[in-house]
């Protein structure tokens, strides 16, 4: 409606800069397939190494049965905050869960300075927390949410906003030690590192016995899964499931989409802290989604299009759309007088045709990430489906992310995405409450459980 008001040639040119960000239903299928092979291959045991999708295993090979029991703390590093919990796990009837958190900031120059200072900065959170809970004198068992590409506990390397030197290829509870030895003032039982998607996984598995996936939409974007062991190639034994880390937001990095990536997807990837990597990531998360807004944006004022013409300041810099900004933009109970309200908080001064434009970029770029996601996930469930050798498959997904939990229409889009790739799955998005604090809990708790039963 608002779209006519715009000159026919100012249009035109318009919508030839948004027309490759519109995937026809065939190329989602070919993303669903491509995506599938990729999955196929990270099993094999030649691909180690080599595979774009890792498909890490990593040794979780259920989910929680209700008897977890007990205090832990729990780290999460790696999504938008930091942050440090206590969490207490009931069994029985009395079955809940209570957590106590704390958000710390980890400074930029911590991110992206040496890895004996990050494990430091770490540390001094912990202790801040054990300090202000009361709660130092106790060693209570420990499982770090570390949302990163792990292979058997080693770093196999930083992804999103990280870039800590010395820490890749090195296993990360060793890490963890030592930064709590260096500083001498307590100490704790380490028992589990864990992805956020697992975490994610866990927790919706505690309610939901047929959660067998967990998928993160959010600054970055991952999926886990429960593989047979029969297809795990590098894991012996054959009986039983393992769960996957895929890692899928590298797919595409040996160049299997590069057709369906655009220039702004290009100018994204080079002014990344990981060029060539995380491909798709960099095309369906939160950390990027604003990132190409700004891309498109910066193009169409040079084209006269925006902003009169006027390449601000502001709209040089990089990061300045959040996640939580292109929400508020494309949600449809705004105004246009509040998006221009929100860009004059960005620093950028528009017309109200400028912010008719930039909610129409905004709606494309994110449309397009939930479609993708959605290719992706197609992919997973029809796998499963197949493993199972069932006409058709019922299964949950349990979802954590700013991005699935926070824009108006992602979810929604993703979901559609997911019906249409793959029809003969009837798949229940679970949400997560705190997947990553809980599901460390979670896997810390089972973790201790088996090794009591060994050690009897
Ligand atoms: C990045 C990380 C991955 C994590 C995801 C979501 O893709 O590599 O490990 O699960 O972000 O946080």
């Amino acid at each position: 409606y608002f779209a006519i008001h715009l000159l026919a040639a100012q249009r035109r040119r318009l919508d030839a800069a948004l027309a490759p960000f519109l995937l026809a239903p065939d190329t989602l299928r070919e993303v669903r397939d491509k995506m599938r092979a990729e999955l196929e291959y990270g099993l094999k045991r030649e691909a180690q190494g080599k595979a774009t999708v890792k498909m890490l295993p990593t040794y979780v090979c259920g989910t929680p049965d209700g008897t977890e029991k007990g205090k832990f703390l729990a780290l999460d590093l790696g999504g938008t905050n930091f942050r440090v919990l206590l969490v207490k796990i009931k069994s029985g009837r009395k079955r809940s869960v209570q957590m106590y958190n704390k958000i710390f900031a980890i400074p930029l120059e911590i991110m992206q300075g040496t890895g004996e200072e990050l494990f430091d900065h770490i540390v001094q959170c912990i202790a801040e927390f054990l300090e202000y809970m009361g709660i130092k004198g106790a060693c209570l068992p420990l499982g770090f949410t570390f949302s990163f590409p792990c292979r058997q506990g080693t770093l196999v390397g930083w992804t999103k906003g990280f870039k800590a030197t010395d820490c890749e290829g090195e296993d990360v509870v060793d890490m963890l030690r030592e930064a709590i030895r260096r500083r001498n003032e307590f100490d704790l039982d380490i028992v589990a590192v864990v992805n956020d998607t697992v975490g994610t996984m866990m927790t919706c598995g505690y309610e939901d016995p047929n959660c067998e996936i967990g998928l993160i939409a959010g600054t970055g974007s991952n999926v886990c899964y429960m593989e047979d062991m029969k297809n795990i190639e590098i894991v012996e034994g054959n009986e039983g499931k393992m769960c996957i880390n895929t890692e899928w937001g590298a797919f595409g990095d040996n160049g299997c989409i590069d057709h369906i990536r655009t220039k702004y997807d290009r100018e994204v990837d080079e002014g990344s802290l990981n060029p060539g990597k995380q491909r798709y990531e960099k095309m369906t998360s939160g950390m990027y989604l604003g990132e190409i807004v700004r891309q498109i944006l910066i193009d169409l004022t040079k084209q006269g299009l925006l902003f009169r013409g006027h390449i601000s300041e502001s709209l040089r810099k990089r990061g300045i759309f959040e996640t939580k900004f292109l929400s508020q933009i494309e949600s449809d109970r705004l105004a246009l007088l509040q998006v221009r309200r929100i860009l004059q908080q960005l620093g950028l001064d528009s017309t109200c045709e400028d912010s008719i434009i930039v909610k129409e970029v905004c709606g494309v770029v994110s449309r397009r990430a939930a479609r993708l996601c959605g290719a992706g996930l197609a992919a997973i469930v029809e796998k499963k489906r197949e493993n199972r050798g069932v006409e058709h498959l019922q299964i949950t997904v349990g979802v954590d992310g700013t991005l699935y939990k926070l824009h108006p229409h992602f979810s929604t889009v993703l979901r559609e995405t997911v019906k249409e790739l793959a029809p003969q799955c009837d798949v229940t998005f679970l949400l997560s409450e705190d997947g990553s604090g809980k599901g460390a809990a979670l896997i810390t708790a089972v973790a201790k459980r088996l090794h009591n039963i060994d050690k009897y």
